[in-house]
Parts: structure tokens; C-alpha cells; sequence
């Protein structure tokens, strides 16, 4: 007898990124038109062991495209790192009569779905869900060009107090052990530097910057900064700075979740849309343990294992415009 999902689970994991509900959204209405149901888990993994399910309809993703954060809530679950958690998961997936699940987030998302799909042989498609870019084998996350907007209106407006007093600001941004943020809105808010943990520590970049003498031709300048806190992140290198220059008034702003929030781009939507109903396709094609992403425009199938042990690495291009950009 052939095999048909009838049921399909969806959450969100993890950090919220904007374009999550866009994608909760469009994998919703694509399982409708495909005459399957969908049932909305809350608080991620976490609800998922504890049941927290409902049924959606359309109408329960009504106006939503527009809105950041995720409507079915997100969370961080160490029970599901358990084999006892996900043994509770299953029991949710049993009870509800769920045949596949689709999970919105990133490489914790993506590492305990895998796990789950092979303990329990569910069929699991990832969504990349994150602003950090940081998954390889799509060119960009749902979040990420929200995110990188929002950090180069900030800058943009850090920019004008900086100007006036002629000051140095380091701006701290997220990107979890990953410079995508940091490097791309640098070169978007035209900064001088942005210091990434792909390339050296964090120290040896700003005794490069300062080598390359960063105050030529300016009076005040704008270094983002990407997290990293083992080595005290932006405050550790205002205060190294102010070292080796006294004579330099230096600021540090540290964005934080701020980045996170918002309303999703114009592209972050399409992208969210675009992937949610390539989600309910996957699974129509009988795929499984696979992240739906997309490279150079097309929809693509990845294997869940390797967005999570690939390294996908900035582009050296890139590194090397903002360098000459910043004269
Ligand atoms: O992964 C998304 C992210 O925003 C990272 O950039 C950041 O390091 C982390 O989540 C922050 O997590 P939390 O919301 O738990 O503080």
C-alpha cells in the first residue's frame, strides 16, 4: 500500500528569527492545499514532550507574514538532548497521530531532530530558522537579512553621534561563533572593520586595524564587533584600544536581542514562503532527515548531518572589500 503522510507537525526552536512566522505560515497552507492536517507544536521541543499541540487551520496563520518573532513560541529544550526526552516526544507524535515533523531553526534544531528521525524513524525536515547564518548548504537562514537591516539602521544612526564627537564605537552584534552579521552589515553601514571570529583572535585583528592606521583620513570610526565571549567581546577591546590610544574617545554599544526582533524583510518573507512550501513537497517526495534550503536561487535538499558538520565560511571577497572600503 503506498505510504501518504496524513499529518504533519510543525515548531519553531531555538533563537526566534523573523520570517518564522512566515514560514509556520506557508507550511501550514501548502499542507492544506495537499490535503494534509497540521498540527502546530508550542515551545518547540519543549511542548513537543509536554503536548502542547493544536490543530491550524488557514485562518490560524491569518496575518501573520508581517510579524517577527513566532507565533507558536520557541524554547531551548536540554530534556530533548535526552534519549528519556525524546521518548516522551514520541509518545506526543504517537498520541496526536503525527507521521512527519518540520522543524524551524538551527543547528540545535537541526541536531535533535536528526537524532529523533533516527531513534524513531520520523520523517523530519528542517527549515533553516536563524539570524546567524550560520548553516551550511543554504546561502541564507530565514532571519538573517531582517537582522542585518536592523544592524545597519543601528549603525547608521550610531554613525551620526560618532561623527560629531569624533569618537571610535565598537557595536557588538550576534552571530554565534559565526561573522556573517558582523561582516555583511559592515560592509552595508560602510564601517571600518569588523572583527569575526573566522579569521584570528580577536586581539590580533584589532592590533591589525590599528597597524593599518585606521585614523588616516577620518576622525571617527565605526568597528562591528562580532560576539565571542571568551575573549570579553567588543568591552575587551575598547578597553585595549584605550591602551595603546588614551587619546581616543572610544564607546561600546552591544546590540543584543534587539537584533532578533522585528518585522521580516521583504526577502526574509519570500524566503520563509518559498522553503515552507518546499517543506510539504519534500515530504510528498519522501524525504527525510534533509534541511530544505536554497543556492543560487533554486530550492535545495541538504542533508540534516551536513548543515550541521559542514562549516560554511565567510567570503574572502568580502573581507578584503571592506578592508579596501574603509580608507
Ligand atoms: O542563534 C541565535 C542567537 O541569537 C545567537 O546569535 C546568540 O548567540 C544566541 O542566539 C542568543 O541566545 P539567547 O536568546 O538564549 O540569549
Amino acid at each position: 500500500m503506498e505510504y501518504r503522510i496524513k499529518t504533519v507537525g510543525v515548531l519553531t526552536s531555538g533563537g526566534d528569527s523573523p520570517g518564522m512566522n512566515a514560514a509556520v505560515r506557508a507550511v501550514t497552507r501548502a499542507a492544506i492545499y495537499n490535503n494534509i492536517r497540521v498540527k502546530a507544536i508550542y515551545r518547540g521541543y519543549k511542548g513537543l514532550i509536554l503536548g502542547e499541540v493544536k490543530e491550524f487551520t488557514t485562518q490560524d496563520v491569518s496575518n501573520i507574514i508581517q510579524r517577527g518573532g513566532t507565533i507558536i513560541k520557541s524554547a531551548r529544550s536540554q530534556e530533548f538532548m535526552t534519549p528519556e526526552g525524546r521518548q516522551k516526544a514520541y509518545e506526543t507524535i504517537q498520541r496526536e497521530e503525527i507521521d512527519a515533523l518540520i522543524v524551524i531553526g538551527g543547528n540545535g534544531t537541526f541536531a535533535g531532530g536528526l537524532a529523533f528521525s533516527q531513534e524513531f524513524n520520523v520523517p523530519v525536515i528542517g527549515l533553516p530558522g536563524t539570524i546567524d547564518n550560520d548553516l551550511w548548504g543554504t546561502d541564507m537562514t530565514i532571519g538573517y537579512d531582517t537582522s542585518m537591516n536592523t544592524i545597519m539602521d543601528c549603525v547608521d544612526k550610531l554613525k551620526d553621534t560618532a561623527t560629531s564627537h569624533e569618537r571610535v564605537f565598537f557595536v557588538e552584534v550576534m552571530g554565534h561563533d559565526a561573522g556573517f552579521l558582523a561582516l555583511n552589515s559592515a560592509i552595508a553601514a560602510g564601517a571600518e572593520a569588523a572583527i569575526i571570529p573566522e579569521r584570528r583572535t580577536q586581539e590580533e585583528q584589532l592590533l591589525e586595524y590599528i597597524g593599518n592606521g585606521f585614523r588616516k583620513s577620518k576622525n571617527s570610526s565605526i568597528v562591528i564587533v562580532s560576539e565571542r565571549l571568551a575573549e570579553g567581546g567588543a568591552e575587551a577591546l575598547a578597553q585595549k584600544l584605550k591602551e595603546i590610544h588614551p587619546e581616543y574617545d572610544v564607546r561600546v554599544s552591544i546590540l543584543g536581542h534587539l537584533q532578533r526582533g522585528g518585522s521580516p524583510t521583504a526577502a526574509d518573507r519570500i524566503l520563509a514562503s518559498r522553503l515552507g512550501v518546499a517543506a510539504i513537497q519534500a515530504l510528498l517526495e519522501e524525504q527525510r532527515s534533509i534541511m530544505v534550503g536554497v543556492k543560487n536561487d533554486e530550492i535545495v535538499y541538504v542533508p540534516l548531518i551536513k548543515t550541521i558538520t559542514e562549516h560554511k565560511d565567510v567570503k574572502p571577497d568580502k573581507v578584503k572589500a571592506l578592508h579596501i572600503l574603509a580608507i
